[in-house]
Formats: structure tokens, C-alpha cells, sequence
């Protein structure tokens, strides 16, 4: 697997091309599995993107060896406001690609319940990071999740912040309901203040369908740039893409 490590625009991130979208899976696995290995000696949570590239990662993380699913938690960034057994749960991808396919308890999966009124169903999630993670002051800073998967639309959405919608100026809430007039729908999304303060975060994108977000995130025009340039956490964030994705920054 090799990858080509640019330090692309003026942003701190790191950004490494892959060949593959495997190789990017696979990659995303090598590191998450090192970070849930560390559940040996403490709970650990993880928080998990809808979409289809972490299929592919969902897969072959359920094949590492050596993780305490025990003490893993898992989260998830976004959700749409469906059941958990509809097509488009992102619980239920998580479900069906990893979930049972590792001995994790039920309780420590946390989903959020998009069959709920929008509203309620993040208030209901508010509540579960408060007393999974014992932030009952309403002073408290957010929860510091160990790695947070990303993925980003090619308008340069994550999670569930669209641009344009509200959720992009949301920075006391931890979790809201957030209308998407451009899809129609309501969806359920972690907001600015507790994406940003996980202490790994890994963007995996893929697909020449992202090379215009891609360019317009690590360009130098700030008012251009899409939601996912948002994402500057506490911790370290590493983009991992493939060659169609990366491809963007190709300036031959
Ligand atoms: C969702 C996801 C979304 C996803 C991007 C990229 O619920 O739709 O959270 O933000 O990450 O759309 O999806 P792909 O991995 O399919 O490119």
C-alpha cells in the first residue's frame, strides 16, 4: 500500500492518497485498531459515519484480533430520522457491516433514535453522552470521543452539517436536529463542539465526485469552504483518500 503524504493548503491536516478505496479501508483499520486495542485498559469510544466507504472498514475491523469489544463504545456522528430497521439507518449499516459481527454489548452501542420526533431524539442523545461519559453539569465541556470517523459528501457536508443549514452556527448544543431543506429531511447530528474535541479524527473519502469539496476545504478562499473544513479538533485529524478523491490535488 503506498500513499503519497502532502500537507495540501494551508490547513494542519495531514492528507494521505492511497491507491484504493481498500487502501483506505484498510489503512482506517490499521489505526482504529491500534487506538480500540488500547480497551484493554480502558473503556474506549468510537464514533461511526453513515455513508458507504466505512462499509468496507466496518468489515475488516470486525476481523481485527485483540480488541476488548467489551470496553468498546460505539457512537455515531449523524443519523437519519428513520427507524433503525429502515434502509437508510445508519445504525443499521453499522449493525449489519460490524456490530454483530463482534461481541460488543448492546448497551454500550449508543444509537440515536431517529424514529423519534427530530427534536427528541437529540435531546435523548444529549442525555446518553452526559450520563455514559458523567457530564451532568450543564457547564461541562463536551466529551473527548477516542476517534471519530468522518466521511464527506460531495458538498462538502459531514456528519449531518449541510451547508446552509443551522447546525453550522450550533456551538452549545452537542447534538440537535437539523433540517436539510436541500434533501427534504431532518437529520440528527453531533455539532461543532463535540466533533472538535475528539482526540483522533479520520476522514475517509473517496470518489472523484469529492475532488471539488476536496479542493474548495484546503483552498485558500475561506468563505468558499464547505462544512467539512470545520473540522479542526483538539486532537490529531488525518485525511485518508483515495486516488480518484485525491486526485483533486493534482497540480501537473
Ligand atoms: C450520512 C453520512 C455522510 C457521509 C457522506 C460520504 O449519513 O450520509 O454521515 O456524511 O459520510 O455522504 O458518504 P460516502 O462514504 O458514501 O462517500
Amino acid at each position: 500500500m503506498s500513499d503519497s503524504t502532502t500537507n495540501a493548503g494551508t490547513l494542519p491536516n495531514a492528507v494521505r492518497v492511497l491507491a484504493s478505496t481498500q487502501d483506505v479501508q484498510l489503512e482506517a483499520t490499521r489505526i482504529a485498531a491500534d487506538i480500540l486495542r488500547t480497551s484493554h485498559e480502558r473503556d474506549v469510544h468510537l464514533v461511526l459515519s453513515g455513508g458507504s466507504t466505512p462499509k468496507g472498514f466496518h468489515a475488516f475491523l470486525a476481523q481485527q484480533p485483540d480488541i476488548k469489544w467489551l470496553r468498546v463504545h460505539i457512537w455515531f456522528g449523524d443519523e437519519r430520522t428513520v427507524p433503525p430497521t429502515h434502509a437508510d439507518s445508519n445504525y443499521r449499516m453499522a449493525r449489519e457491516t460490524l456490530l454483530d459481527l463482534v461481541a460488543i454489548p448492546p448497551a454500550n452501542v449508543h444509537r440515536m433514535r431517529g424514529e423519534l420526533p427530530p427534536d427528541d431524539a437529540a435531546l435523548a442523545y444529549a442525555d446518553d453522552l452526559r450520563t455514559t461519559f458523567g457530564l451532568t453539569d450543564p457547564a461541562s465541556a463536551p466529551p473527548r470521543f477516542d476517534l471519530l470517523i468522518l466521511g464527506m459528501g460531495d458538498d462538502g457536508h459531514t456528519a449531518s452539517l449541510f451547508p446552509g443549514t443551522a447546525a453550522l452556527h450550533e456551538y452549545t448544543q452537542w447534538v440537535v436536529a437539523n433540517e436539510v431543506p436541500q434533501q427534504d429531511t431532518w437529520r440528527i447530528t453531533l455539532t461543532w463542539p463535540v466533533l472538535n474535541a475528539a482526540k483522533h479524527v479520520l476522514f475517509l473519502v473517496t470518489g472523484a465526485n469529492k475532488q471539488t469539496a476536496l479542493r474548495a476545504v484546503f483552498g485558500d478562499d475561506a468563505d468558499a469552504r464547505p462544512p467539512a473544513a470545520g473540522i479542526q479538533p483538539a486532537g490529531d485529524l488525518t485525511w485518508l483518500l483515495d486516488a480518484d478523491a485525491g486526485a483533486a490535488f493534482d497540480t501537473r
